[in-house]
């Protein structure tokens, strides 16, 4: 046996004994309302982001049909067997700021004849274009998943974007689509989402707002979707870019255009994008924190909730009956780039702490699901709180992947409110909700609960009541670790895994203890 599989059995015994040894004091009350269901929790929120980054996708996703890596068709099919299980319902693609310096032309064709280019914004790596539009949609039907694609507003033209989504989704009596076919895919692509842009008031082209809608109205009359099986509830929806953060220009323009618009433009989604740094560069470290830079970063993601609140004023304001979506589709902890790195390659570690930190951001989704339909974590490998990390032929889940993972029942599930005196947890100057936690009926009618004990030091013994119901037992798992900081390594993969969480009512109370720093999926019964 190696050195480090020792180490990973030490650490096995080791989560073991944080899941058994919780001393959990007086219940506190949780009601999951199963009687007062609120809207269908989209399964979009759950999304993810693979942008030409670092590793984002050379190395993470594509290693290339020659590869002593086993892939498929030069997809790497470790990754994609772990996707799988995330059941991911969409990827944005191909950035992120990349979008906007990417001409989509560069990467169709025969391999040894795509162009290399300058990755400007990402390290000025290389950019060899052979993952590329036919790749990518292989890369989405591997994984089961479905196509968001970034077309290019800052340096492209809306001919180019036209151009593009007709050869995805134009049929082979076209030229697009002969030339679609000739590449090996004659039956139209599904582009589920489309987004006109990315940061456009940013990186991608330090636009105003009158100045993008101008674009946004063109695109979105222009660039087309002509895959006949994406017509009425299927057709593809269009995401505009939105608030950076709290800035509100954009919503509120974009908003207000759409109100009153003609005819001939429309939108269906509207983006926010929001990462978790606590001050700006990013420069809090991703390894070897203590407790109060847990707790400083927990506060700081909870920013999200008033976020959504402000951008869905804002909506509600020009759309009542809330046909747009808001898709925060860039969110997660940035944090500062690992020591050895490319900094221009946003590479991180992913600890315990990040994977609650993904369970709030989760909760305060579903507890807006009736705007928030659509959201991206920044980004699925290598990149900023990826789900899996890679190094050659290696690959090592994260803890962010297993909080993904625990999630996968609440895909459209319906939405349960949950009433819960949450205490709070403080940690120096930081104060903290204590507890956090969310509740949903599936499709079988079965009620899944998520629960995130917040406190570092403490477990929480919570009693639950499902309203009118008795809950009997609740069986799922918890995600824990001895230390907040702790993370899966290649050498140690296994620090943080979900352990087996099962409880009895007894005396006709069910009352689940839940360990320190720990986040709790169950299924009731
Ligand atoms: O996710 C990294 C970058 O963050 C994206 O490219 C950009 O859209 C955002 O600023």
């Amino acid at each position: 046996m190696r050195r480090y599989d020792l180490r990973a059995l030490a650490h096995a015994a080791i989560a073991v004994l944080w899941v058994s040894s919780a001393w959990a004091g007086a219940p506190i009350d949780l009601i999951v309302a199963a009687a007062h269901p609120g809207p269908t929790i989209d399964r979009n929120v759950f999304g993810q982001f693979a942008e030409h980054l670092g590793a984002g996708i050379y190395g993470g996703v594509w290693v290339g049909k020659g590869s002593s890596i086993p892939n498929v068709r030069g997809i790497r099919r470790d990754v994609v067997v772990a996707l799988r299980a995330l059941k991911v319902p969409n990827v944005r693609w191909p950035g992120g700021c990349f979008a906007d310096e990417y001409h989509w032309r560069d990467g169709v064709g025969p391999q040894a004849k795509r162009k290399s280019t300058i990755n400007a914004n990402w390290g000025a790596a290389i950019e060899p274009n052979s993952f590329g539009t036919d790749e990518f949609m292989d890369f989405i039907a591997q994984i089961g998943s479905e196509a968001y694609v970034s077309v290019n507003v800052g340096s492209g033209t809306a001919q180019e974007a036209a151009d593009w989504l007709a050869y995805m989704t134009a049929p082979t009596s076209t030229s697009a689509g002969e030339e679609r076919a000739a590449n090996g895919h004659p039956e139209p692509y599904r582009v589920k989402f489309l987004g006109i842009g990315n940061e456009s008031w940013g990186c991608g082209g330090a636009m105003t707002p009158d100045y993008y809608l101008s674009q946004l109205k063109i695109y979105s009359r222009y660039v087309r979707n002509y895959n006949p099986a994406q017509t009425g509830d299927r057709a593809m929806r269009r995401i505009a870019v939105g608030a950076d953060g709290g800035v509100t220009d954009y919503p509120e323009a974009i908003m207000r255009a759409w109100h009153d618009k003609v005819w001939s433009w429309d939108i269906e989604g509207l983006s926010l994008h929001s990462y978790t740094t606590a001050g700006w560069p990013p420069k809090h470290p991703s390894t070897h924190f203590d407790e109060r830079e847990y707790a400083l970063m927990l506060k700081d993601t909870l920013a999200m909730e008033g976020l959504i609140s402000k951008h869905s004023t804002i909506m509600d304001k020009y759309d009542p009956e809330k046909k747009i979506l808001l898709a925060v589709d860039e969110w997660g902890v940035w944090l500062a780039p690992m020591a050895g790195t490319n900094p221009g390659f946003l590479v991180q570690q992913n600890s315990l702490r990040d994977a609650l930190l993904a369970s709030l951001n989760f909760n305060m989704f579903v507890r807006h699901s009736d705007r928030v339909r659509m959201a991206n974590i920044a980004q699925m490998t290598n990149v900023l709180q990826a789900m899996i990390m890679t190094d050659r032929e290696r690959m090592v889940l994260t803890p962010t992947y297993h909080a993904f993972r625990m999630y996968v029942p609440f895909q459209d599930a319906t939405y349960l409110p949950v009433k819960v005196d949450a205490g709070t947890y403080t940690e120096g100057m930081t104060s903290l909700p204590r507890v956090d936690s969310i509740a949903a009926r599936d499709h079988q009618g079965r009620i899944w609960l998520a629960i995130t004990n917040l406190d570092a030091r403490e477990s929480v013994r919570i009693s639950v009541a499902l309203g009118s119901a008795e809950a009997h037992s609740a069986r799922g798992e918890v995600l824990s670790a001895q230390h907040v900081d702790e993370v899966n390594s290649f050498e140690v993969p296994q620090a943080v895994w979900p352990q087996p969480f099962a409880a009895t009512a007894s005396g006709g109370a069910l009352t689940l203890d839940v360990p320190a720093k720990s986040l709790v999926v169950v299924q009731l019964e």
